[in-house]
């Protein structure tokens, strides 16, 4: 017979949690042999004094779990359970090293390049979008959506494209994803392993480390001024380029147009090699207009552009997609099809509508305002205090600019006082992709303005002022 207490205080879950866990422990440590029957329910319930409710419940879940097995009108008996090959108890420590620390961020100031403002986002738009959604898509939020994202969000954005940055693409083209990143590792998914990658050196970090991490050939090439170095390029001789033509990043520098024909030139003197246009913040430009995308001269469709909403929207709410010539759509719809869209619907066909409802561009247009007013007066503020020990590369687009600091510190003595000084700050270190390229004997900081208050900028020149010079 079974012996083990029952507490009756509590309700009828708790009773039969009780009648469970003790049946489990008794089953685990053998002390009821393997094979052995169980109690009848009824039986139990007598011992126990409990309802056979709670019995029942207690051996449907054994049961379940595969503790126990029923054989019909006869009962419940233990079920043969492997043992663990190390009998040695859980190591409850969690490891020290993979603990988060989280600093306070109070009276911190960002001068990152990585995120935007959201103080001027208008939310309340965005809900009405997102009832729209929810009003007029219920039929496809209630499903998977296709491997690329739903064609009716694909179609917003090939129109718009179209029209903002001259990309000439079907919606069909448009593969939707959740950032840059994963999108450009399912397009390198589908190259062969022994493909060379080139990228530009000072670059986006996270794309070349990504790349690297594929274990893929990848070379950082210097830049030029007008861009990516021909000469080195044609050396290396890639299969795939990956540059940032309207906004280099992240030296800001805007491709001329004798280059980007070079660059088409470059791609199709050979089969199989493309270019990645990474065309992140190009809607941010104050004293021209929108300048056209590689994408949009690319003849020979050996572009692949990609696109995101995370400088003109919110970071966080990881919408990007690329668009990819013919042959590779034809490669990507084979090895994906079984590929589960990994976007939130929802907010796909929320940015539909606030694109449709004409939100999205009045959003831009007054973003284009504002941080310009911002970056304006930063540049203003940084010349009158610094003088002639700084240099802004003032090239008037995106969402950082670089500046080169005459400073008798080290990168780590800088990083160290930013820590100090309370201002989040990156310095070209973390973009030089190539450990052996020469640095100048200035400092060099990239610089964001998109999440400085305006009424922060005079206290952030300060703490700069003093992270370089004392
Ligand atoms: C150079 C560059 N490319 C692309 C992106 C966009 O990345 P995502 O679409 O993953 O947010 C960023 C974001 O900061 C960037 O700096």
């Amino acid at each position: 017979m079974i012996y083990f207490q029952i507490d009756k205080q509590g309700n009828a879950k708790y009773i039969y949690k009780q009648i469970y866990e003790n049946l489990k422990k008794l089953i685990l440590e053998h002390r009821i042999p393997l094979g052995e029957k169980l109690p009848s329910k009824r039986e139990l319930a007598i011992d126990l004094g409990v309802s056979i409710n709670s019995v029942t419940n207690a051996y449907e879940q054994l049961l379940a779990e595969g503790y126990i097995f029923a054989i019909e009108r006869k009962g419940y008996y233990i079920e043969n359970i492997t043992d663990f090959d190390q009998q040695t108890q859980r190591n409850a420590k969690f490891p020290s090293e993979l603990r988060e620390s989280y600093t306070n961020e109070e009276d911190w100031i960002s001068l990152s390049h990585i995120t935007t403002d959201i103080s001027m986002f208008p939310f309340q738009e965005w809900l009405k979008c997102q009832q729209q959604a929810i009003q007029y898509h219920q039929k496809e939020l209630a499903q998977i959506s296709h491997p690329q994202g739903p064609f009716t969000v694909r179609k917003t954005i090939s129109n718009m494209i179209a029209f903002t940055r001259g990309v000439i693409c079907e919606p069909e083209q448009i593969i939707i994803g959740s950032g840059t990143q994963p999108l450009i590792s399912q397009l390198m998914d589908l190259q062969p392993k022994n493909s060379i990658v080139a990228v530009e050196n000072p670059g986006y970090s996270r794309i070349y480390r990504l790349l690297e991490s594929k274990g893929l050939d990848v070379t950082p090439i210097s830049l030029d001024s007008q861009g990516i170095n021909m000469e080195e390029l044609k050396r290396v001789n890639p299969d795939f380029l990956f540059i940032t033509p309207s906004h280099q990043f992240p030296t800001g520098k805007i491709m001329p147009i004798s280059r980007r024909i070079e660059l088409l030139n470059w791609s199709t003197a050979e089969e199989n090699r493309y270019i990645v246009e990474d065309d992140y913040d190009s809607e941010f430009k104050y004293d021209t207009d929108n300048i056209p995308s590689l994408q949009s001269l690319d003849r020979n469709q050996r572009v692949i552009y990609t696109g995101t909403f995370s400088k003109t929207l919110l970071p966080s709410f990881r919408i990007s997609y690329m668009v990819l010539p013919p042959i590779l759509l034809r490669r990507y719809r084979e090895h994906y099809l079984d590929w589960i869209h990994g976007s939130n619907s929802l907010q796909l066909f929320a940015l539909h509508y606030f694109i449709k409802n004409g939100e999205y561009k009045k959003h831009i247009r007054r973003m284009n305002k504002h941080y310009e007013e911002k970056r304006k007066k930063l540049v203003i503020k940084l010349k009158e205090k610094f003088m002639n020990s700084i240099n802004i590369q003032d090239i008037p687009a995106g969402l950082h600019f670089l500046a080169y600091f005459k400073s008798a510190k080290s990168y780590d003595e800088i990083r160290k006082a930013a820590k100090q000084e309370k201002l989040e700050l990156y310095t070209i270190q973390r973009f030089l992709l190539k450990e052996d390229r020469e640095l100048s004997d200035d400092i060099q900081l990239v610089i964001g303005f998109a999440n400085i208050k305006p009424e922060e900028i005079d206290e952030a020149v300060e703490r700069l002022y003093r992270i370089i010079h004392s």
